[in-house]
């Protein structure tokens, strides 16, 4: 790979998705994309390039986004957000209907940890009976969300994360994979949807789940992400970042909380 073609999809990825490899990634590049060029009868990045770009590129351009995500997740990770949530949030909220966006969820673990810690708290009668709830997973990238509607797991992402009382307690048993039982997949939907873009179509939120995404884009676009998502939250609502990210700043419209040995951060 040239230079100028490691340039040139590296500007791509930051225009069209806020991911940001920096310098010296072309290993990460040819390892993702080279499947690909093989794949599409192309024989070089330039040529990928020059049909990215074009009128039918919309297609190669999901393509490339999709291998150039990084999918890593487990179930229950860091677990002190879902403690917070059912301990602190569920049992303080008092309106008739609580939404949750899981807003980079990847292969679903995520959103369904949402669902399964809400309905333990309704459970112990830490949220009211008759309050609804809805739980929205959105993520880029379009393989991985095929992977999180089917709710199916298998080998090394079937067990990563939980404990065998929860698989039994949250799963059906399908041979050697694991199936989320439909008590925790009724209230949860997926979306495709760019971070990049307005987020006024998603609605309202009472917690806004954003975990190790934006590790991957500027400050600049973090910190848009992050305002955007403030607007988001109906008033007293939650965000949680990844525990290796930070608000960086807007005290203005966030307070930090610390709970369980995790953070979270209350809208002003
Ligand atoms: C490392 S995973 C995090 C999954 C989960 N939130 C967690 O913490 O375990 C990052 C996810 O962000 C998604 N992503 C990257 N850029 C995005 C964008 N611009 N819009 C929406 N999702 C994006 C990727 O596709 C990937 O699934």
């Amino acid at each position: 790979m040239t230079a100028e073609e490691y340039s040139a999809i590296h500007d791509f990825l930051e225009q069209h998705c806020g991911i940001r490899l920096g310098a010296g990634k072309e290993y990460l590049v040819s390892s993702r994309l080279g499947r690909l060029l093989t794949d599409n009868g192309l024989s070089s990045y330039t040529e990928l390039l020059q049909k990215l770009s074009g009128f039918s590129g919309r297609q190669l351009q999901t393509a490339v986004v999709d291998a150039m995500t990084t999918n890593e997740t487990f179930w229950f990770r860091d677990p002190a957000h879902f403690r917070v949530l059912a301990e602190h949030i569920l049992p303080d909220h008092k309106s008739p209907s609580f939404r949750v966006w899981s807003a980079a969820a990847s292969t679903g673990q995520e959103a369904y940890n949402i669902a399964m810690t809400i309905g333990e708290a309704r459970r112990q009668g830490r949220l009211a009976g008759s309050c609804r709830h809805e739980i929205v997973g959105t993520d880029i990238c379009t393989g991985a969300l095929s992977q999180a509607r089917e709710a199916r797991y298998c080998g090394l992402s079937a067990g990563r994360g939980m404990s065998e009382e929860q698989k039994r307690r949250f799963f059906r048993a399908d041979g050697d994979c694991l199936e989320v039982a439909p008590d925790y997949r009724k209230n949860v939907s997926f979306r495709e949807f760019n971070l990049t873009k307005p987020f006024d179509s998603l609605g309202k939120f009472d917690v806004v789940f954003c975990r190790n995404v934006l590790i991957y884009f500027s400050a600049e676009r973090k910190a848009d992400i992050i305002k955007r998502i403030a607007r988001q939250l109906n008033p007293g609502g939650f965000l949680f970042l990844g525990s290796t990210e930070s608000l960086n700043g807007h005290t203005d419209l966030f307070e930090m909380v610390s709970l369980h040995g995790g953070l979270g951060y209350r809208r002003r």
